[in-house]
């Protein structure tokens, strides 16, 4: 039997009578990297929120490192492990680090929290932490203000490896970045991956992103599984509409934003009446 970073069951999530999350299920292994996409307002982040923690999920299972956390967690020490195995990095770097805390002190303290350490262990692990994504001591003495953006990144990726989590949730960490700038944002994260085989789940509107960063997809379209798989697979070679409409929807030769608008409308009435059914042939979604 494999154990599973994470592992997902049918989650369903609800705001009043809006359905923000239906029936989502998911793999992910060990040092795996799943890509999640699909419009804004799919569902992406109330997902995202509720595998770490920060939503709790009307029904569905979720399993990390095959423990079950679908209850509340009872207690400071239950709570801490499960925060150590399942960290997020979310998409603004100007509003998620505190404005009044040193880059230092941000990444020292996960550690003081996780971990009986020594001050001169602590800062020798914030060290390597910060060395880790690229930053030095400059860096380590800043307030987040003096920082750009991909640098505050840098510093919630850091943050984020403190606790050694098995898995790494990152929603749209990357979009509100400059393209050169993401593209080595990304390079860093593979690398990451790589050297500590830390698991990602990477949550993005973006389907040109995917080839580069998963080996796994997950399309979601109004809180639905429309199309799982191999990313290669699935970007070769699409099978629900909404894949190939996401993916012609990418600026290419040829393009033609008038046409997809009016696909993009269509598929809408389609479905208007019932949300998309599973494609037929589904792709086993393992990761
Ligand atoms: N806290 C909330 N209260 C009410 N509705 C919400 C809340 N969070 C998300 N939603 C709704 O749930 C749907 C999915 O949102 P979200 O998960 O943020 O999508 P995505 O990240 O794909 O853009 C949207 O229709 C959104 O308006
Ligand atoms: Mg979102």
């Amino acid at each position: 039997m494999t154990e599973y970073a994470l592992e997902v069951e049918n989650l369903r999530k609800t705001f009043g009578d809006h359905v923000a999350v239906d029936d989502v299920s998911l793999t992910l292994r060990p040092g795996g990297s799943l890509a999640i996409v699909g419009e804004s307002g799919s569902g992406k982040t109330t997902t995202a929120r509720m595998l770490v923690g920060l939503e709790r999920p009307d029904s569905g299972r979720i399993r990390v490192a095959g423990r079950d956390r679908s209850g509340a967690a009872r207690g400071r020490a239950t709570r801490l492990a499960r925060a150590r195995e399942i960290q997020m990095v979310f998409q603004d770097p100007y509003l998620s680090l505190d404005p009044r805390v040193t880059v230092a002190a941000c990444v020292e303290e996960p550690l003081r929290l996780h971990f009986a350490m020594t001050s001169a262990e602590r800062r020798a692990r914030r060290d390597e932490l910060l060395a880790r994504v690229g930053l030095g001591e400059r860096e380590a003495d800043a307030l987040p203000r003096r920082l750009s953006g991909g640098q505050r990144q840098r510093v919630a990726i850091a943050r984020a490896l403190a606790t050694e989590p098995k898995v790494l949730i990152l929603d749209e960490a990357t979009a509100a970045l400059d393209v050169s700038i993401q593209a080595q944002i990304l390079d860093l994260l593979a690398e990451i991956r790589r050297d500590t085989g830390v698991a990602y789940v990477f949550v993005t509107h973006n389907l040109a992103l995917v080839r580069h960063v998963a080996d796994d997809v997950l399309v979601l379209y109004r809180g639905r599984v429309a199309e799982s798989g191999p990313a290669r697979d699935v970007l070769a070679a699409p099978e629900h509409p909404y894949t190939r409409l996401l993916l012609h929807s990418l600026p290419h030769r040829g393009w033609d934003p008038a046409r997809i608008a009016a696909d993009r409308r269509a598929l809408a009435t389609a479905t208007r009446e019932r949300p998309p059914a599973p494609t037929s042939e589904k792709r086993s979604v393992t990761s």
